[in-house]
């Protein structure tokens, strides 16, 4: 079956809803438009990770590659330039991609590749090559008034039997552009001795990928809705005695339903104190207590594109007066940042709003007496982009069609608080925003938020409520 000359909208082996070429080359320009003088921009795949002996990761594209590529592949590099270059023909071109070839027998094993045609007609880079050109492929790199990239980590395997791969494109371009042998950014910042520029491109960037398009921000719908759905279908579908894995599971599931093809970051779904972890993606606890809480903090990717929203519910279907009491101070913060969110405020701005809040009631309810003891059980800030990162790339000021969120918590570990009625009582409540013309628009609002309307949610049948697995113990029993 020949792929290669098939639009993406057209396989069906693809999904039909896939950014165009159009959008991404457009991305390539508006970049362009944003980089200095006489100058190239550099962009590498990301690596392919190994998990274990002969498995790896699942990949992940990196994701400024993807915004600019749609390449969904590793062992790529993309050369973007201010001004058009000749080639030896006399072609002119601004930008250049270097692929991974295509080879019938690693396909079969591994997966189809698009290869240097295939990225010419489906992604629309006129200039594509095989990564096996990259080595002899001559880029006067010392013309440039600059060349911006993003540094090395030096984290990126060698595959032995393949010489153009990403650790060998890495070296193929320190080569060209004269790299200097010790780790750059050290060298650089005390004595520049170049035209290498490894931190022009992070505002770039930034300023780039903050504002969202409309076709990003549909995609970020998507995202948020299919996870506000996993949200309040576990609400529903909550019974105590489940586990912290099942809880999540669900919530994968319903991902996974609507074709979102994975999760934005490691989900965390904690029950009781485990909540107080503020990444805890462990998920290990067995059995839920009915008099416990349970944070739950997820986003649906979505071709690319994340949500993060988190929602926390009383696994028993009620919340007891404590726990009610946090809820609604954490509920007043977001409201209070909510209120103020617009074109023009800071994210600091918001969350001064929150801690504010948080402060004020947490002294209310006698659990502490000082603004520095509320830092303690609010210790992290409220507010990030949200896009093709769950903490995307973005400035920290409000501009209209920015996507982000506000997730204000509070968190009560034992022997914190002298009464101990509050201990293990850890909420988080976040939801993602766009911003308008002058405002916020609220996209996670199909996920239940307030006391109320979770309570009511849990009192829903769920399609699961029927779904029974058989024992494990009594389907593989040793022979005797
Ligand atoms: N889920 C990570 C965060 O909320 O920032
Ligand atoms: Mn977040
Ligand atoms: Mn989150």
């Amino acid at each position: 079956m020949v792929l290669n000359g098939m639009a993406f909208a057209q396989n069906p082996n693809m999904p039909s809803d896939f950014l165009s070429k159009e959008w991404h080359k457009e991305r390539r320009q508006k970049l362009r438009e944003k980089l200095p003088a006489n100058s190239v921009a550099v962009f590498f795949a990301n690596a392919v990770r190994n998990r274990s002996n002969d498995v790896d990761y699942v990949y992940h594209q990196d994701t400024d590659f993807l915004y600019l590529t749609g390449y969904r592949e590793p062992h790529a590099v993309l050369l973007v330039f201010k001004d058009k270059q000749k080639a030896a023909n006399g072609d002119e071109y601004n930008e250049i991609i270097f692929v991974q070839p295509k080879n019938p027998i690693m396909e079969m094993w591994t997966g189809r590749r698009l290869g240097n045609l295939g990225t010419k007609e489906q992604l629309g880079i006129q200039q594509a090559f095989n990564n096996t050109e990259f080595k002899k492929y001559n880029v006067n790199f010392a013309s440039f008034d600059q060349i911006l990239f993003f540094d090395f980590q030096n984290d990126v395997r060698n595959e032995p039997r393949d010489s153009s791969d990403l650790y060998d494109l890495i070296e193929q371009f320190k080569v060209k552009v004269n790299y200097p042998r010790k780790d750059a950014l050290s060298v650089q910042r005390e004595q520049p001795q170049n035209n290498l520029n490894t931190r022009g491109l992070f505002r770039i960037m930034a300023e780039l990928r903050g504002v969202k398009t409309p076709e990003e921000i549909d995609m970020i719908r998507k995202a948020v809705t299919i996870s506000c759905v996993g949200q309040a279908e576990v609400m529903k579908a909550m019974k105590p005695g489940m586990s912290e894995r099942e809880i999540q599971g669900i919530h994968e599931y319903v991902f996974k339903k609507y074709q979102a093809e994975d999760i934005g970051y490691p989900s965390i779904v904690g029950g009781g104190h485990n909540g107080c972890i503020l990444h805890y993606i462990d998920n290990y606890k067995p059995a839920l207590d009915p008099k416990e809480l349970i944070l739950m903090d997820l986003g649906a990717e979505y071709h690319g594109y994340t949500a993060d929203i988190t929602r926390t519910i009383p696994v028993g279907g009620k919340f007891s007066p404590e726990q009610k009491q946090i809820y609604d101070l954490v509920l007043e913060a977001q409201e209070a940042a909510m209120k103020i969110c617009k074109p023009g405020v800071s994210f600091s701005t918001l969350s001064d709003a929150t801690m504010q809040v948080i402060t004020k009631g947490l002294k209310e309810l006698g659990i502490v007496t000082t603004d520095q003891e509320a830092r303690k059980y609010y210790p992290h800030g409220c507010c990030h982009h949200i896009g093709l990162d769950v903490h995307d790339r973005g400035l920290r000021d409000l501009e209209e069609n920015m996507t982000f969120t506000i997730e204000p918590g509070i968190y009560i570990q034992e022997n914190t608080t002298k009464d101990p009625k509050w201990w293990g009582i850890a909420v988080r409540i976040e939801d993602d925003y766009l911003t308008t013309k002058d405002g916020c628009e609220h996209l996670s609002t199909y996920a239940p938020r307030t006391t109320a309307d979770i309570e009511a949610m849990m009192k829903q049948p769920s399609p699961l409520d029927n779904f029974k697995l058989p024992e494990l113990d009594k389907l593989n029993k040793p022979k005797k």
